[in-house]
């Protein structure tokens, strides 16, 4: 499981994102961008950030650190703005908080330079999880103390949205002519090299036993919260053997 916290203040909205995420306080006096539970998609794009994001720091990227956040909706009776009230009435009970990176600048491929051997490892991982949501439109990449920072892990995984068909979306191919670091000439070769090995069921099993049960429950054709961690183990091990075969981009590889 994560790390859990409770939240103890509603700061102000995230203006930059489309689910509308907040800034919060916690009882460890951390301050955490909240990601809600009764937002847009719901808890499968928390489970989403927290499969992805557990997996990518266990391969070595640099992404904010997760926590479960308990909310009480009592925190939002005082928000004057009508959005912001609904979403906080509406998340009560277990959501996703990350550390908030103060002063981190949103990632621009035009300002950044990032090596050929970085921006492969960030095109394979975006690959093997299918992030369709890492374009030079909006990378959620993010610049803080020199680094390259991975975030919103939300849009990855189409395959998690229809279970019975899951293989055969799994199997499809990753297009990669509109990712952020498209320009870099991404070494995905050697990428895949360094990382598919280490994306073994033992390590599946580590990443997926950190998503809290309750985003889990009733999920139709699963019985337990722990059968439906392995499904969401499988494709992600199938997938790390052959994608950097399957990564096209404009005219070619
Ligand atoms: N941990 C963080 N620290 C600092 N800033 C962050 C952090 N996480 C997100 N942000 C900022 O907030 C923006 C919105 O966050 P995020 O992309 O996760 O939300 P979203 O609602 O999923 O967005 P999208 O509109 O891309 O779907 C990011 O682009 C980034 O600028
Ligand atoms: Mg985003």
């Amino acid at each position: 499981m994560l790390r859990n916290v409770t939240a103890t203040r509603y700061i102000t909205p995230l203006r930059e994102g489309g689910s509308l995420p907040g800034l919060i306080e916690s009882d460890d006096l951390g301050t955490y961008v909240l990601k809600f539970t009764g937002a847009g998609q719901g808890r499968k794009t928390l489970v989403a950030e927290v499969v992805c994001g557990e997996l990518a720091r266990r391969l070595g990227f640099r992404v904010p650190r997760l926590v479960t956040v308990d909310l009480d909706p009592v925190l939002g009776l005082g928000e004057p703005e009508q959005q912001v009230q609904e979403l906080l009435k509406s998340s009560g009970g277990t959501n996703l908080g990350m550390d908030f990176l103060s002063g981190a600048l949103g990632f621009d491929p035009l300002a950044f330079h990032v090596s050929s051997e970085e921006a492969g490892r960030i095109v394979w991982f975006d690959a093997l999880v299918n992030n369709v949501d890492r374009s030079w439109r909006n990378p959620n990449l993010l610049r803080w103390q020199g680094e390259v920072w991975l975030v919103d892990h939300g849009a990855t995984m189409i395959w998690h949205h229809n279970w019975p068909g899951a293989a055969t979306s799994a199997a499809r191919p990753y297009d990669a002519s509109d990712h952020a670091l498209a320009r870099f000439a991404p070494d995905i070769r050697s990428a895949a090299a360094a990382l598919a090995p280490l994306v073994t069921e033992e390590l599946l099993a580590e990443v997926t036993a950190r998503i809290p049960d309750v985003w889990l429950l009733d999920e139709p054709g699963f019985a337990t919260p722990d059968d439906l961690r392995r499904a969401y183990a499988r494709p992600l091990r199938e997938r790390a053997a052959t994608i950097h075969e399957r990564i096209t981009t404009q005219g070619g590889r």
